[in-house]
């Protein structure tokens, strides 16, 4: 039989910054459900990718001081560039799209046209409010308090020569499909969609720029970039092959069943992208799915409100499978969730350290311990079964069916919570039939411990399978320590209790969720956190040159002489002074007091040939008399003051006067 096909995607991200922990949301999700697609036996194919033009892009390009295609280069490709981020969270994607991809550009191109000759893109004025960092146009009346409704940041006026789509010809289309069909997830996103956009009327949307240069040329109107969200929403079928040679499965995948994207994107993949497939008579996709987003003190995540999480710390610290685990579990999808770190903290150690880990490791240690890590053969079934072990039973048989409506309707939390409710039930088993007391008496109880212990093993395989979406890497290691074989880790044998062979070889592996120190994890991460904002900060920075100008006999007056350090010390009570005593070639030592204690130990001080402004008036400092000052050259270094004292050749004699 034909495997049924599954198309999910991801939205495609702006490399204009490092990805942090709420892209990372999208993605695992988007994973999550792919590899839930592939273990009930579908056909997946899995998208994400880069969405790469666009002014913010050409601007960021000009600041960093390369080219757009350099500049976003290194955000995808370079270190813990995206391409890293997936892979170190392992994401199963099929295939990845980069809008500057040649492919992508031409069909992008060939779409544009089509339109156009079909008259659903016209040439026109554009008039109206440009919200730079959202790239997106807004017209007068959809502006909140003169501001961009998405990001509410200051937008301007823009007025050029521009193409149109014909958005409002789609309308009542595009209406129908949200009230009248399951198109839209979750369900409380239509109204929004419907009374914000649709009902006040939908305007035809501006689809070209000229005022910069960054994305796909309009090939028949040089000038003409087109709009980077129509190019972005068409790499869900250039990637699939549509007008272009680099693939072939458009007619196998499209339309998509699933376009993950966050609320924020809602409108674009609800509306725009809607009618826009409408014009070119393509199938739509049959689902838009729109996810809540992650915030950090109560605000979005976002790079210009530097309140970012780094993912690769957070997995660093406390493993890729428990990152990913603590995503789904802990927001409902479909909402806002409040990301710390504490929380993150609590959900290891309750759920996986506690409840999961405990559950694997006291089984796998109990075979080992009373059976040397093999059951006998006959404990699957028991002659004198008590009601626990049909509780249990039923419940993990039934598990499969509850978990797959969750995950049909988008509901991985729910997935997850209904795991739990199993894993709860299976310690709960443990301490119910205490295990430890039938093997004080093995002639007697040696059977029904067996048959205890299989129903454990059981329990634990189902919960394996149907976590493996979840924490792939990790359900490998419980199918290895609970001796399954690969027959019985697949979504069949999920439902179907009884499928581990009795004589499985059990092994107490590795602790797979080690149980986190709360306080000492929080003060470590603290720490690496701010190193990295440290790190994100320029490299180096100077001081601006001084735009005064500085007569030649006024420069001429100050005395610059060659000194040697005699001696050097800290200066009593200050953490910042040194005093120096001085060899300026008058044979009269000269003391002078520095404060560079912070970047120089007195000791590799000594004998050093420096440079001293000798014709300032002496001060006092600390109580004590300084005649002169050390020169120093400095800069900043992530945000960090750096110093380095002028140092000479030692042949140099001291009282030389530099000139
Ligand atoms: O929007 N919590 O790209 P993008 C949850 N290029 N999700 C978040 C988030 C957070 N704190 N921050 C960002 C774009 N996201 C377009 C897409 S698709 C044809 C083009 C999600 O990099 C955000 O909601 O700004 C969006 O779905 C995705 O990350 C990409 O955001
Ligand atoms: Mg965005």
């Amino acid at each position: 039989m034909e495997k049924k096909k599954f198309y999910i995607t991801t939205p495609i991200y702006y490399p204009s910054d490092k990805l942090h922990i709420g892209h990372t949301y999208c993605t695992v999700a988007a994973d999550a459900l792919a590899r839930y697609k592939r273990l009930t036996g579908c056909d997946v194919m899995f998208l994400t990718g880069t969405d790469e033009h666009g002014q913010k892009i050409e601007d960021k390009a000009k600041e960093a001081g390369c080219t757009p295609k350099e500049f976003v280069d290194n955000i995808v490709e370079g270190e813990h560039g995206v391409l890293d981020l997936w892979k170190l969270m392992n994401i199963s994607n099929d295939r990845f799209i980069r809008t500057t991809d040649d492919y992508h550009v031409a069909a992008v191109q060939r779409i544009f046209k089509k339109m156009y000759e079909k008259g659903d893109i016209y040439k026109g004025t554009y008039k109206g409010k440009y919200c730079k960092p959202c790239e997106s146009f807004w017209t007068e009346s959809q502006l909140v308090d003169g501001k961009c409704p998405d990001c509410g940041r200051e937008v301007q006026d823009a007025e050029e020569e521009a193409y149109f789509f014909r958005l409002s010809k789609y309308a009542d289309r595009v209406q129908h499909l949200l009230e009248d069909t399951d198109f839209l997830q979750p369900r409380s996103r239509v109204n929004e969609m419907v009374n914000n956009f649709i009902k006040p009327g939908l305007e035809d949307l501006c689809v070209s720029r000229t005022s910069f240069s960054w994305g796909v040329p309009v090939d028949f109107d040089p000038g003409h970039v087109v709009y980077v969200w129509v190019d972005a929403l068409f790499n869900y079928t250039t990637a699939l092959g549509l007008f272009n040679d680099r693939y072939h499965d458009y007619d196998q995948y499209w339309p998509a069943d699933v376009h993950l994207v966050g609320k924020e994107i809602v409108r674009f993949h609800s509306i725009i992208w809607p009618a826009m497939l409408m014009s070119m008579e393509m199938p739509l996709p049959k689902h838009v799915f729109g996810h809540g987003w992650l915030l950090l003190d109560g605000g979005k995540m976002s790079k210009s409100k530097g309140n970012v999480v780094d993912p690769y710390i957070l997995a660093e610290k406390f493993g890729v499978d428990a990152l990913r685990f603590f995503l789904m579990r802990t927001f409902p999808f479909g909402s806002d969730g409040n990301f710390s770190n504490e929380l993150l903290i609590q959900t290891i150690n309750v759920d996986l350290a506690n409840d999961l880990g405990n559950l694997l490791s006291r089984t796998t240690a109990m075979v080992g311990k009373y059976f040397g890590g093999t059951l006998p053969e006959g404990c699957r079934t028991c002659a004198n079964p008590e009601a626990c072990d049909g509780e249990l039973r039923d419940m993990a048989t039934a598990l499969r069916g509850a978990y797959e409506n969750a995950m049909e309707s988008f509901a991985p939390h729910n997935a997850l919570a209904e795991i739990f409710k199993v894993i709860q039930r299976a310690n709960k088993y443990i301490d119910e039939t205490a295990p430890w007391a039938l093997a004080k008496d093995m002639e007697h109880n040696g059977a029904r411990l067996a048959h205890v212990l299989y129903n454990l093993l059981e329990a634990t395989r189902i919960c394996g399978i149907l976590l493996s979406p979840f924490i792939p890497a990790s359900a490998e290691k419980i199918f290895d320590q609970i001796g399954a074989c690969d027959g019985c880790r697949t979504w069949e044998s999920a439902a179907q209790w009884g499928s581990l062979t009795e004589t499985a070889v059990v092994t107490k592996g590795e602790n797979l969720f080690p149980r986190i120190d709360a306080d000492k994890a929080l003060a470590e991460l603290e720490e690496l956190e701010a190193e990295a904002r440290k790190a994100a900060l320029p490299p180096v920075e100077f001081e601006p040159f001084t735009e005064e100008a500085v007569d030649f006999d006024t420069f001429c007056k100050s005395d610059f002489r060659v000194v040697k350090v005699k001696a050097c010390e800290a200066v009593k009570k200050s953490a910042k002074l040194l005093k120096f005593t001085l060899d300026d070639g008058t044979g009269v030592d000269r003391q002078i007091l520095s404060g560079v204690h912070a970047y120089y130990e007195p000791e590799e001080l000594t004998g050093k040939t420096l440079v001293a402004i000798v014709n300032l008036p002496p001060r006092k400092m600390m109580g004590q008399e300084s005649c002169g000052m050390l020169l120093s050259a400095v800069h900043t270094e992530h945000g960090e003051e750096k110093l380095h004292l002028v140092m000479l050749d030692d042949s140099i004699p001291a009282g030389a006067k530099l000139c």
